[in-house]
């Protein structure tokens, strides 16, 4: 397998407002893109080519990656005007391919965060002569997702959508986002319309007898596509919990990336990271946190598990617990802000504008003073 599709199409709406200018898999996570964490795994697996199927904000990765040449791949760029899904993005994306019918080509959703052996469910593809791949996980809580129920052989016995009674529940494998399709399947594909490769592709494949196969194991497996999850696998990688090829510095309790500038006092922890140019004030205490660049913390504020965007500004004293802040936006000192809070980029709340109770709806705060927040959706 030399060829890849990487779908980034998405919206990253669950993100918002972190990715109102960029889009999610560009995203820095542990210091880099998040999609270098990705195309360095690939790559270490043997891929050599990958076509990125794009539509939101699809300039920027061309911008980003350009033709691969430093990471060691040949990239090419897909685009489509109106999105098309992810099943129609495969098959958009698939025009371009150069692999012959019988080779098998790797799918990948652009937001997992994965441990997974690439070249082991490549190989274990070829042997089975399987159509098509899945790498599955077993989750505490299936109840978000789309189940993917396999026989003791291995082969995907249904598609099901997610359960609405606890009777549904008759599997904890959901799909992992990560496929390996033989070339010819991804050619059956209609074109040029919305199709949905969990709700349509795969359920069709299944009907018609094809050979849908299902590999479940332990592997580090993040969907990056919240808040939470976000600031978890950015954590996770900085600790050494998760490995990638392209982590820029040593793993541990913080990583500060080059060009920011952090007062002797503060504490960091958590897998935090600073970005560049960012700058931490004195006795600030910054735990499992994500601070984008030219991000400025102001003297003993304290943030945990929060996503600082791009210039923006947090005020001395403020104290911010699983928070969201758009770039340049900015938070004058002394604010309080719960769990779940999204400030939109550019926004201002006035020096002790906001004061919470623990017990406090976040959508209190966003009529109580503040006009530009958003509550969490
Ligand atoms: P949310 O809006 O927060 O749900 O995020 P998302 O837009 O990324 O959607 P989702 O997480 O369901 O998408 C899974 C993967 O498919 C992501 O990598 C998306 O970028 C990608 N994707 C989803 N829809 C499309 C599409 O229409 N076209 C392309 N090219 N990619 C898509």
């Amino acid at each position: 397998m030399t060829e890849a599709i990487l779908l980034v199409g998405g919206q990253g709406t669950r993100l918002r407002p972190l990715t109102s200018h960029m889009p999610k898999p560009l995203l820095p996570v542990a210091g880099v893109p998040f999609l270098t964490h990705q195309l360095a795994r690939a790559a270490a697996a043997g891929v050599t080519r990958i076509v990125f199927a794009t539509s939101y904000l699809a300039e920027l990765f061309e911008a980003e990656f350009g033709d691969g040449g430093q990471l060691g791949l040949e990239l090419e760029y897909v685009t489509e005007k109106v999105p098309l899904g992810t099943g129609g993005a495969i098959r958009n994306a698939a025009e371009r391919l150069r692999s012959a019918p019988d080779e098998p080509v790797l799918v990948l959703n652009g937001d997992i965060l994965s441990g997974l052996d690439i070249a082991a469910l490549r190989d274990g593809h070829r042997a089975s002569g399987a159509d098509v791949t899945l790498h599955l996980k077993r989750v505490d809580d299936p109840r978000a997702f789309g189940l993917v129920p396999t026989d003791a052989d291995g082969r995907v016995t249904a598609f099901l959508e997610k359960p609405q009674t606890p009777e549904e529940i008759t599997t904890d494998q959901i799909n992992a986002g990560c496929y390996v399709f033989t070339r010819a399947v991804l050619d059956r594909i209609p074109a040029g319309r919305v199709v949905s490769v969990e709700r349509e592709t795969f359920p069709e494949l299944l009907a018609s007898g094809a050979h849908v196969r299902g590999v479940v194991n332990d592997c580090y497996w993040l969907d990056l596509g919240t808040p939470a999850a976000f600031v978890q696998g950015s954590a996770d990688l900085v600790r050494g919990k998760v490995a990638s090829p392209a982590l820029p510095g040593p793993v541990g309790e913080a990583l500060v990336l080059p060009g920011a500038h952090v007062h002797p006092s503060a504490v960091l922890s958590g897998g935090t990271v600073v970005g560049p140019g960012a700058v931490i004030g004195e006795g600030t205490v910054v735990e499992g946190s994500v601070l984008l660049a030219g991000a400025r913390i102001d003297a003993r504020a304290s943030l945990h598990r929060s996503v600082i965007g791009r210039h923006a500004r947090i005020g001395g004293g403020s104290v911010l617990d699983a928070v969201v802040v758009g770039d340049g936006a900015r938070i004058d000192e002394g604010n309080e802000l719960p769990p779940g809070l999204r400030i939109a980029c550019g926004a201002h709340l006035p020096a002790h504008g906001v004061r919470t109770s623990a017990s406090a709806a976040p959508c209190t705060i966003a009529h109580s003073g503040a006009p530009h927040a958003s509550t969490p959706h």
